[in-house]
C-alpha cells in the first residue's frame, strides 16, 4: 500500500493508538496520523499538543507524518491523495459505530476505503476517555499511555 491516514481525535494517544500506528507504518510507504481539530468536541488537549505529543511518540518511525485536519475526513484524504483509512476495532462494541462511519465515508467519497485493524489484546478495553477519568482522580496511567504523555496529563489536571 503506497499511503493511508490514520484519522482520530488522539486526546491523548494511547499505547493502543501507537500499536495501531506502529503495525499500519509496517503495511504502506507512508502513514498520516491526521488529528481531528473540529470544533463540536471540547478536547482536554489543543490540537497543536495532541499533534506534538504524536510527533514525540512516533519519532523513530520514519515513514509516520502527523498532520492536524477540520472538516471531512474524506476531503483530507482527498488532499493527500489517500485512498485508504485505518481504524482500530477494540471490541464488538465499536463495530456499530465505525460500520457507519466507513459507509459513510465510503458515501461521500467512493474512493475512499477503510481498512480496519483489530487491536491487540493487552489494549483492547483501552480509550482515551477512561485514561482521562483515572489521571482525573489521580489514578496511575503508565500502562495506558506512552510516558511522554503522562505528565503532561497530570499536570492538566492537577497543575
Ligand atoms: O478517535 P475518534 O474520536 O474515534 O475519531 C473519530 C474521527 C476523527 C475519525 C471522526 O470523528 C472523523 O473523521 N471526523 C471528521 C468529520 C467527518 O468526516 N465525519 C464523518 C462523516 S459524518
Amino acid at each position: 500500500m503506497k499511503s493511508a491516514i490514520y484519522p482520530g481525535s488522539f486526546d491523548p494517544v494511547t499505547l493502543g493508538h501507537l500499536d495501531i500506528i506502529k503495525r499500519s507504518a509496517t503495511l504502506c510507504d507512508e502513514l498520516i496520523v491526521g488529528v481531528l481539530n473540529n470544533s463540536t468536541k471540547t478536547p482536554l488537549f489543543s490540537v497543536d499538543e495532541r499533534v506534538n505529543m504524536l510527533k514525540e511518540v512516533t519519532k523513530d518511525i520514519p515513514n509516520v507524518k502527523v498532520m492536524s485536519f477540520s472538516g471531512l475526513l474524506v476531503d483530507f484524504a482527498r488532499q493527500q491523495n489517500v485512498q485508504v483509512i485505518i481504524r482500530g476495532l477494540r471490541a464488538v462494541t465499536d463495530f456499530e459505530y465505525e460500520l457507519a462511519l466507513s459507509q459513510t465515508n465510503h458515501a461521500i467519497n467512493s474512493d475512499v476505503d477503510t481498512l480496519f485493524l483489530t487491536t491487540s489484546i493487552e489494549f483492547s478495553y483501552l480509550s482515551s476517555s477512561m485514561v482521562k477519568e483515572i489521571a482525573m482522580y489521580g489514578g496511575d496511567i503508565s500502562k495506558f499511555v506512552p510516558t511522554p504523555v503522562i505528565d503532561r496529563m497530570y499536570a492538566k489536571y492537577h497543575g
